[in-house]
């Protein structure tokens, strides 16, 4: 089939790929000519495994291509995926839609024969009938369909979620078009992932529901990691009662700092913006945000018991601050909040993350990125693990460290307690 996906980022991009390795044709298309000219180089602009090998091998069976030309890329293709990005608002919770009307509005202008056309961007309920009257404006209803089908990818897994899914959502009554993406993922279908299909606005829904309870359920135990650190209770051994029960289910029940990314965060505001405009209240996901919000300060608070309140000139080491393992990505890491605090406070930062130095980070005088765990680590007097990357679980700390005494503050509970106790290391875990 001939696809073409509007806008590379996460979504677009990889879905993009995996769309061309499943032998469619596809066209991805971004305005920004700097990324197209790079990623036809087979440079990707975002880290994620896998993907580089992906793109090299589907660019050169010529099964994927890359352009900034919407018109002729919209002409050649007949479904059309919308995957620009919906950010929240400045000082809003609602989701700012410009990019994905304007996508709508060139696509309308360029239309030559029937299109699908699809939302991937997360957006928020009747987005889609939205875009249906833009595209009504310059082109007859007959010559286009609308239709949502949200993405269910993690940053880090995409390929892996993308190949098998647990689901595939599709919102649509168009039955000729149902029937056709059903075909486009068939080969996905058929490994096990469930095609379900639903009005458009549901399908809309769905997206920010999953995301919105899988945050809560985050919310959730890290709020009982709270208390089990009072009673002196492991919260992974409530983690694993609880989540044994089927109707619980264990992932996403992972005690940690505040959850961040590009999805969580922004999603939530915009699911209760959404409930606002009907009048109506989401007060458990409002009581999420909100506990999200404080659970940096929580952790804060933590680190000051650890250094006994002295945090001024105190050598503190990060290791890992991107939003969680095994992306770039520091959107609404929860870092953000608290290296500018401990560095307000007087502290010596100094960081480490596999996948380099942020510019997040660069304006601020006492807060160094180094090249080397290594080197990030042997001054200091607190260890904080922020992220949980493979190459922090292996490490001798009591090897790297200079110091008689440090202490670790492991916010992934990546590390036993019983070993650093048997090192005689000062150790800290969430919840235990
Ligand atoms: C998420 C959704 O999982 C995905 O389905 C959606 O389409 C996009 O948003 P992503 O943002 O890539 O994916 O990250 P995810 O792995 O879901 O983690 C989000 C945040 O929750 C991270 O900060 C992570 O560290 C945190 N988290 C996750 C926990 O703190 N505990 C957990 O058990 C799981």
């Amino acid at each position: 089939m001939k696809l073409c996906m509007i806008g590379t980022g996460y979504v677009g991009l990889v879905s993009g790929v995996c769309f061309a390795d499943l032998g469619n044709e596809v066209i991805c298309v971004d305005k920004d000519k700097n990324k197209i000219d790079k990623l036809k180089k087979s440079i990707i602009p975002i880290y994620e495994p896998g993907l580089d090998e992906l793109v090299k091998k589907n660019y050169k069976a010529g099964r994927l291509k890359f352009s900034t030309n919407l018109v002729e890329s919209v002409q050649k293709s007949k479904i059309i995926f919308i995957c620009v990005g919906t950010p929240t608002l400045r000082n809003k919770y609602e989701a700012d839609l410009s990019q994905v009307f304007s996508a709508a509005k060139e696509i309308s202008k360029n239309i030559n024969s029937f299109k699908i056309i699809i939302n991937k961007s997360t957006v928020p309920v009747m987005t889609g009938d939205l875009v249906e009257k833009i595209m009504s404006k310059n082109v007859k209803k007959s010559l286009f369909t609308i239709v949502s089908n949200p993405e269910f990818l993690r940053e880090g897994d995409a390929i892996r979620d993308f190949i098998y899914p647990d689901r595939i959502v599709i919102g649509t009554s168009d039955r000729k078009a149902n029937k056709l993406l059903r075909n486009l993922y068939l080969p996905l279908i058929s490994k096990g992932a469930k095609y379900i299909s639903t009005s458009r606005r549901a399908a809309e829904l769905i997206k920010y529901a999953s995301n919105a309870f899988l945050a809560t359920k985050i919310t959730f135990i890290n709020e009982l990691a709270n208390l089990c650190e009072k009673l002196k209770i492991n919260v992974e051994d409530v983690s694993i009662g609880m989540g044994t029960d089927k109707r619980i289910g264990g992932r996403f029940l992972r005690a940690g700092p505040a959850y961040g990314g590009s999805c969580f965060p922004k999603d939530t505001r915009a699911i209760v913006d959404t409930a606002n405009k009907s009048k109506v209240s989401l007060s458990v996901i409002k009581t999420v945000i909100n506990s999200n919000d404080n659970r940096s300060g929580i952790l804060l608070k933590r680190v000051k018991k650890i250094l006994n309140n002295k945090i001024k000139n105190k050598n503190i080491t990060f290791l890992g601050v991107t939003f969680k393992a095994n992306t770039d990505d520091m959107r609404e890491s929860a870092c953000l909040k608290m290296i500018p605090y401990l560095n307000k406070k007087g502290a010596k930062i100094r960081y480490y993350d596999p996948t380099g130095e942020k510019k997040e980070f660069i304006k601020f005088k006492n807060v160094q990125y180094k090249n080397t765990i290594k080197d990030a680590c042997e001054l200091s007097d607190l260890v904080i693990v922020h992220t949980e990357w493979n190459e922090f679980k292996l490490i001798d700390l009591k090897k790297i460290i200079k110091k008689k005494s440090f202490s670790v503050y492991d916010m992934r509970n990546i590390y036993s307690p019983e070993k650093m106790k048997k090192q005689n290391i000062k150790y800290f875990g969430v919840g235990r």
